[in-house]
């Protein structure tokens, strides 16, 4: 009996040690400007507690009756309660804790091992060493086993030290380099009638080490990327994208303008090595304005999006069956957008390239109104010689 008690504590000692290291919190003490970024970035609120979107998605979908928070798998992937029990198939809904609130947290990505190719969705394969992370340095890719050392000179004055005191860096793993590291949550996902209702169209091939889903989402930026290690620069955690921090993202959509015989043209150039807007409930729009003499004439906007359905008409993720629209930019495309209105000497064309983060015609049915603000991506102005 005793034996057994025992083996219990020992069992829930280890299990609790095991989340205490997981937590993005104990990260925190020696990388607090990456945890400020992640604390503020779409990942770290990817749960329905802080994704408003995400939820109202969720209470529609028939897995919740079900009580099946599949999602967690690439929204909350550290509530191990969860990910045990969808294993197990047994049903469990989102309870308000620590793992929900991390969302997808510094482990949820540090201790990726490599991806598991599937139709459905991919998977990420963890590392079975939990105090192993993975990371990028090109100057120490042999490196699989970073431990902590301190090495003390001759006199004893100067301790050099190397390695975090805290876990293990494995800096070998080519994923962290071409940004494939992403593609477990972010390549594809069908549903069960074979369709994919979000997908990335990237993959090994189109990512290379100097252009990948790192280099465009996580830029350099000013700061140290630990208190006890000093760097200028490291990589930013806030993840820019449609929600957080669009405006880092600018450069890569280019705005041209060309008079032509009759009317004009816009150029819209996509280098995004993905669609330009990925998930179905987004919609983006080109507007145009003309300023004239003191007025402002307002041309018809065009619209860009993803619609997905069932016969013909547009249907919820889990309903649809196929793509009835797609006209959203493709990766690296460049559109000539076509304006039938006469152009006059001295006009200013005005041009917005924004989104709608939830197309105001599913923000209805999902009762989400405080998304249908137009969002403001890129501006450019020409003036008519
Ligand atoms: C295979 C991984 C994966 C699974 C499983 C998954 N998602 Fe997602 N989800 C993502 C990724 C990646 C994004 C971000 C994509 C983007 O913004 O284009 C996302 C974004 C979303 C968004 C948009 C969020 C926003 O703030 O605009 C909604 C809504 C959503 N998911 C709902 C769900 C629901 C509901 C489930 C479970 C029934 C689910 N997802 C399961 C990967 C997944
Ligand atoms: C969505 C995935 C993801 C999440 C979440 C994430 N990281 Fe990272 N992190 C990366 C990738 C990929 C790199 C490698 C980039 C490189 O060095 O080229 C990286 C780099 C780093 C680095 C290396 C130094 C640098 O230049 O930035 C540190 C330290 C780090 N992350 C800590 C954290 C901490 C702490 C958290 C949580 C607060 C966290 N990461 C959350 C993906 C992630
Ligand atoms: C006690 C301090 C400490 C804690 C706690 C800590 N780290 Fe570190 N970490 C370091 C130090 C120091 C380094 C740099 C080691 C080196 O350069 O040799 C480092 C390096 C890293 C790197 C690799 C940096 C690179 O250059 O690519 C990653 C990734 C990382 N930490 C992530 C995390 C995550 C995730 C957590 C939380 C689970 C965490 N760290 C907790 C001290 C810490
Ligand atoms: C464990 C799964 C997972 C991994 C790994 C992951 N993501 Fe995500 N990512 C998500 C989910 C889920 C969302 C949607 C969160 C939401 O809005 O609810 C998301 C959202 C995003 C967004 C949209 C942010 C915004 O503000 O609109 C970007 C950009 C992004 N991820 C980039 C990356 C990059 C780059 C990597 C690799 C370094 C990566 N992700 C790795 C799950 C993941
Ligand atoms: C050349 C730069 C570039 C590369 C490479 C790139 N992206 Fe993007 N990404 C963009 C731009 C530009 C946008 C659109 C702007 C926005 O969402 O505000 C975007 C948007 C996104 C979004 C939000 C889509 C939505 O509908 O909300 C996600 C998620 C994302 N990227 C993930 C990734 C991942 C994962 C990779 C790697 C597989 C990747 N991106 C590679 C530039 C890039």
């Amino acid at each position: 009996m005793r034996i057994v008690f025992w083996s219990l504590l020992l069992v829930a000692f280890n299990l609790s040690a095991l989340e205490k290291f997981q937590s993005s919190q104990v990260c925190q003490k020696c990388h607090p400007l990456i945890y400020k970024e992640h604390f503020a970035s779409q990942h770290r609120k990817a749960s329905i507690f802080d994704d408003a979107i995400h939820k109202a998605v969720w209470d529609k979908h028939p897995l919740k009756k079900k009580n099946k928070y599949t999602c967690a798998k690439c929204h909350t992937p550290n509530d191990a309660r969860i990910i045990t029990a969808l294993q197990n198939k047994k049903s469990a809904a989102p309870m308000q804790n620590k793992a929900q609130e991390e969302g997808v947290s510094c482990v949820s990505c540090h201790n990726i091992k490599s991806i598991q190719k599937h139709e459905k969705s991919n998977t990420n394969l963890i590392t079975t060493n939990k105090k192993l992370l993975y990371s990028a340095r090109e100057s120490e890719k042999n490196e699989k086993d970073k431990k902590y050392k301190t090495k003390t000179s001759l006199f004893g004055f100067v301790t050099q030290k190397s390695g975090s005191p805290f876990h293990e860096i494995d800096f070998s793993n080519e994923i962290f380099y071409n940004g494939n590291v992403c593609l477990g949550c972010h390549s594809h996902k069908e549903n069960a009638h074979k369709l994919q209702v979000c997908k990335m169209d990237i993959n090994e091939t189109t990512q290379s080490e100097k252009e990948n889903c790192i280099t465009c989402h996580m830029p350099l930026v000013q700061g140290s990327f630990s208190t006890i290690s000093q760097s200028k620069m490291h990589r930013y955690h806030g993840f820019t994208g449609t929600i957080h921090k669009p405006q880092m993202l600018k450069k890569y959509l280019d705005i041209g303008f060309k008079k032509e015989q009759k009317g004009f043209s816009v150029t819209l150039t996509n280098h995004a090595s993905h669609a330009f807007l990925l998930q179905p409930l987004r919609l983006a729009q080109l507007r145009v304005t003309l300023h004239r003499a003191g007025k402002k004439i307002t041309l018809k906007p065009k619209n860009f999006v993803r619609i997905i359905g069932k016969d013909k008409k547009p249907a919820p993720p889990w309903v649809a069956t196929e793509v009835l629209k797609n006209t959203q930019l493709q990766a690296k495309e460049q559109r000539h957008i076509h304006f039938d209105a006469d152009l006059q000497s001295g006009d200013e064309v005005v041009v917005h390239f924004g989104y709608y983060v939830v197309n105001p015609k599913a923000a209805k049915k999902l009762n989400l109104t405080e998304f249908t603000e137009f969002k403001l991506f890129k501006e450019e102005r020409f003036y008519v010689k």
